[in-house]
């Protein structure tokens, strides 16, 4: 894994900005892997912007969305397609934009579907990540065994804990989700990994050099050959606390 340390959120945005910049000057009509959440935000400003000033141009790319909640009605502010929409391309003309519908009345066909259609435009390029306090990707939650498909997940109780400020209370925090499986996440050429804060210090660590094990999913990328992983300080204190 390629590690980088930044000063603080704003710095690891910035240089997540330049990565995604060189890979779509460099292919403009790269197949991005897109995360949500708090940890691509900025990321995703500084490209709107980009784009807003002519320095970058993403009309040609492809998306392809991790994950999303299963059961919110259609629109639901907090739905990863309304995310994806506010934080990025509302603003920003790509040539495709896919996220797996969580409302599909048959889930399963609607993974198969999800799978397929990354399959057939060659795979994806790059993978964006963001990782969970309890070590999760996208949302493969750590468990006894995890899946390579596109899947339905249940949502873990550390998972539903940290997005309760988002549904005004973890009672309303959706149980399911469909997320891309960790096969489909290693199939990716390049994967960027972003994460910011004290919190992600000890998932950090696990991450980098602790065991690899599916009880913390993002271990799984120490099997993939390019890996980048983007981090403030307070992040990277996780380094020194390796676990075995
Ligand atoms: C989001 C996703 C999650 C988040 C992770 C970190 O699409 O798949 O794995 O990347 O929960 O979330 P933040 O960035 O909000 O800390």
């Amino acid at each position: 894994m390629k590690i980088r340390i930044y000063e603080d959120y704003e710095a690891v945005s910035q240089a997540a900005a330049e990565y995604m910049k060189e890979a779509i000057d460099t292919k403009p009509d790269v197949v991005i892997g897109y995360a949500t959440g708090q940890s691509p935000i900025g990321m995703y400003r500084r490209l709107r912007e980009a784009v807003r000033s002519g320095e970058l141009d993403m009309s040609r790319t492809t998306g392809f969305n991790l994950d999303e909640y299963c059961g919110l009605e259609k629109g639901h502010p907090k739905s990863y397609k309304e995310f994806m929409k506010e934080h990025l391309f509302n603003d920003v003309p790509v040539r495709d934009a896919h996220i797996p519908d969580g409302n599909a009345s048959d889930l399963k066909r609607e993974c198969e579907t999800y799978d397929g259609m990354i399959k057939a435009v060659g795979g994806l390029d790059i993978q964006i990540l963001g990782i969970g306090e309890n070590g999760h990707i996208g949302f493969n939650e750590p468990a006894s065994s995890l899946l390579v498909e596109t899947h339905v997940e249940r949502l873990d109780e550390v998972t539903r804990r940290n997005h309760a400020v988002d549904f005004a209370g973890e009672d309303n925090v959706p149980t399911f989700a469909l997320s891309m499986g960790v096969g489909g996440i290693l199939k990716s050429r390049r994967v960027l990994v972003i994460a910011s804060g004290k919190k992600k210090a000890k998932a950090i660590g696990a991450m980098v050099s602790g065991k690899v094990t599916t009880q913390c999913p993002a271990s799984l990328l120490q099997l993939h050959p390019d890996v980048t992983v983007i981090l403030d300080r307070e992040a990277a204190e996780g380094l020194q606390c390796i676990t075995v």
